[in-house]
């Protein structure tokens, strides 16, 4: 074999812009493929469709195609309500296995989960795009379907989602389900096994996501032991090693403070990434290649109670928190890469 195959690829160089290796694998080249218009169409259809919609509507002959996409959203409206419309064929699809593979990520099971119960998957860090739980619970490319059989996750992601054409029925698609009360005890009534993935933590803990740090969000997060109770489901700690590894975040207590107000006023985290830089190996701001693995542990058993008292929410938020910080401690070691050095920070 010839032995310059075995060297690692060099990168090259025009007017000081570092590209590419010329001779990077193709499955290599694939899996940025993936991951850039993954995270490219979410960015789009976020910030750009809204905006280039209105225009259209004011300034163009056109003005029927927003309409007829309003008139969509308005006539499916309930569908993020009522158990969302999940497609199989795309959680089947393969081109999540170059997702997976560009970090890479993997999946762990520490016990089975019986498919006769309702479960609330509760997933720490949410990281900045919560990478590694949209493709463990919402695709099948870490074998979700033979590790949990009988088990059927849906994510749960904010209503504003749901506002936005295409994006939204993409969301539906991913088995999204709209972030309300009535939205979860729908699904977790609807029948044995069907479950909800959430990231209590959300956006606030999203801009406090830095490489090397675990500063979760969790304290006054108690609308989710409240679902549980009420629909009697089981509470299953996950945690996911490496989720806030993937982007670099310019970060501060003042620019924290101006982060939260923008927050406040759109729905979404203004995070100032620095991913991987402009140009070196990618067409833009990628994330890092770093692992992550999500580890998904015991369920706590709730008692189903209609209307359920302050004091029994406290107890089961308690519950979660010890079963989180075990589980985290239990791992650490093994699959975050600074080992014991990390601590978990709850606020
Ligand atoms: C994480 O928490 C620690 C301790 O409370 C704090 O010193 C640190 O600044 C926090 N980091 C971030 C990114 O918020």
């Amino acid at each position: 074999m010839n032995n310059n195959y075995k060297k690692k690829p060099e990168s090259w160089k025009i007017l000081g812009i570092e590209f590419a290796p010329l001779r990077i694998p193709w499955e290599r080249r694939l899996q940025t493929t993936t991951i850039a218009c993954f995270l490219f169409s979410m960015i789009i259809a976020m910030f750009v469709l809204i905006p280039v919609m209105s225009y259209i509507l004011l300034f163009s002959k056109y003005w029927y195609i927003p309409v007829l996409c309003a008139t969509w959203i308005i006539y499916d409206r309930k569908t993020p309500y009522r158990g969302g419309r999940k497609s199989i064929a795309l959680r089947n699809n393969k081109i999540w296995h170059y997702y997976r593979d560009y970090f890479p990520i993997k999946l762990i099971k520490t016990t089975d989960l019986p498919a006769d119960k309702n479960y609330i998957f509760c997933v720490y860090p949410h990281g900045v795009v919560s990478a590694a739980t949209f493709l463990n619970f919402q695709s099948n490319a870490n074998k979700f379907d033979e590790l949990f059989p009988g088990i059927d996750p849906y994510i749960v992601t904010l209503n504003a989602n749901f506002r936005i054409p295409f994006t939204r029925d993409l969301f539906l698609a991913f088995g999204g389900i709209s972030a309300s009360e009535e939205s979860l005890l729908y699904c977790l009534h609807d029948k044995p096994g069907k479950s909800c993935v959430i990231m209590p933590g959300g956006a606030i803990e999203a801009m406090r996501s830095l490489p090397g740090t675990c500063n979760i969000t969790l304290q006054k997060r108690r609308g989710f032991v409240r679902v549980a109770l009420k629909a009697g489901a089981s509470l299953v700690p996950v945690f996911s090693f490496g989720e806030n590894e993937i982007f670099d975040q310019i970060s501060g207590e003042k620019l924290f403070w101006i982060q939260n107000k923008i927050r406040k006023f759109i729905g979404l985290a203004p995070c100032l990434l620095k991913g991987r830089g402009f140009f070196q190996y990618s067409f833009g701001l990628l994330p890092h290649r770093r692992p992550i693995v999500t580890v998904v542990g015991e369920p706590i058993s709730v008692p189903k109670e209609k209307y359920p008292s302050e004091r029994l929410i406290s107890e089961y938020h308690q519950k979660y928190v010890d079963a989180l910080v075990s589980l985290f401690n239990e791992y650490k070691e093994k699959y975050h890469s600074k080992g014991n050095n990390v601590e978990l920070q709850i606020e």
